[in-house]
């Protein structure tokens, strides 16, 4: 098969990253015999740099003329003073919604190599952490008016969060499909003990929940949620969750795998386009230094070929690689355990990639 791939490599570590996983999808072409070709796309500072604009239209429309995007991550200290509708991050919402990417999935799954690496107790990892945050993408207080005026003499910042039955709806059922194939247990969050949006969310997924007689829907409050992550992961299967919500809680639940460098996401819409990233940074503290965990990445490269290119036994043959390498003993240096005991080496960026690569061509 072809395939055309946008590729955003980013600022800060995003092109470390991103060259890893290219490295890895064209072991996987090899492999199989498939053929990716990769169209670069000027995004974030860089292109503000280059261009005056974070997301020049031309590079947008590259996208969408893709089969699918690779980001890596964008932003960095340099463009934090740039007025809010120029920083890079609000252009990677324009990406999402110019995508219209509103369903985005994010997998919190320990990997049993990297259970001491987890900072919650072993009984409670013990039990089992395996489960998806599926987080609405391109609606909420992401989306809604931001202003700042002054009044009275002092500043007073806007921000609006709105989110229509129909938004809520799509998501929803993607909640639903999504813990249909799993376990079947659907945790809806939101704070209908404070938010209208929340209680207009909440009857929403009552109501859909009719359709789905073989899923097991239940409500819980945000603050709640948060609590629940680290008390007892165990009692999760699927989460699906508005934007914000979903922003906060998909970082807590990486950290309790392990660390959010492991952690990929996959955003689509009515496509099979999809927006595939690490749900991290762009970390420009370690920038350029050869030491960033390139696993999300990778492991995001393996969803667009599960999820957008229908290459199961590829993305298999990418996540089996990984865990290859984790059984090995390769760690890049967020995941190498302190003590530097359990026959772990730690590895660059570059090495974890070639390693990876090694792997998928060889076949474990
Ligand atoms: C994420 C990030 C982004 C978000 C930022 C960079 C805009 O934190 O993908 O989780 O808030 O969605
Ligand atoms: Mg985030």
């Amino acid at each position: 098969m072809e395939k055309k791939i946008a590729v955003i490599r980013g600022d800060g570590i995003g092109p470390e990253i991103v060259a890893e996983a290219i490295k890895v999808l064209d072991a996987v072409c090899r492999r199989f015999g498939h053929t990716f070709t990769y169209d670069e796309v000027d995004m974030g500072g860089c292109a503000y740099d280059k261009w005056g604009d974070p997301l020049p239209p031309a590079m947008l429309e590259k996208c969408l003329a893709s089969d699918s995007v690779l980001f890596g991550a964008i932003g960095g200290p340099k463009w934090n003073d740039l007025p809010g509708d120029k920083r890079p991050e609000k252009d990677l919402l324009r990406l999402r919604a110019g995508m219209g990417v509103y369903s985005n999935n994010r997998p919190a799954k320990i990997w049993p190599q990297l259970a001491s690496a987890s900072p919650l107790r072993p009984d409670t990892v013990a039990r089992g952490i395996d489960f998806i945050i599926v987080r609405e993408l391109i609606g909420g207080i992401y989306f809604g008016e931001h202003r700042t005026e002054t009044v009275d003499g002092q500043a007073v910042a806007t921000d609006v969060l709105v989110y229509s039955e129909k938004e809520i709806e799509r998501i929803g059922r993607i909640g639903f499909e999504t813990a249909r194939k799993r376990r079947g247990k659907l945790t809806s969050v939101e704070k209908s003990n404070v938010l209208d949006s929340s209680r207009l969310w909440r009857s929403v997924m009552h109501r859909l929940a009719a359709e789905y007689p073989d899923v097991e829907l239940s409500d819980m409050l945000v603050d709640n949620c948060a609590m629940q992550i680290v008390k007892d992961p165990s009692q999760f299967d699927v989460i699906v969750t508005e934007n914000m919500f979903g922003d906060i809680l998909s970082d807590e639940a990486s950290m309790i795998t392990g660390s959010i460098g492991m952690i990929p996401s996959s955003s689509l819409g009515d496509t099979s386009c999809g927006l595939y990233e690490p749900i991290h940074g762009s970390a420009p503290d370690i920038a350029g230094m050869d030491i960033a965990n390139p696993i999300g990445t990778i492991l995001a490269a393996a969803m667009m070929l599960r999820f957008s290119f229908d290459m199961p036994a590829e993305a298999d043959a990418v996540e089996n690689a990984v865990s290859a390498a984790l059984t090995d003993g390769w760690r890049c240096a967020d995941i190498m355990p302190e003590s530097g005991a359990e026959n772990c080496r730690k590895i660059g960026c570059r090495e974890m990639g070639d390693r990876i690569a090694a792997y998928v061509e060889k076949g474990v």
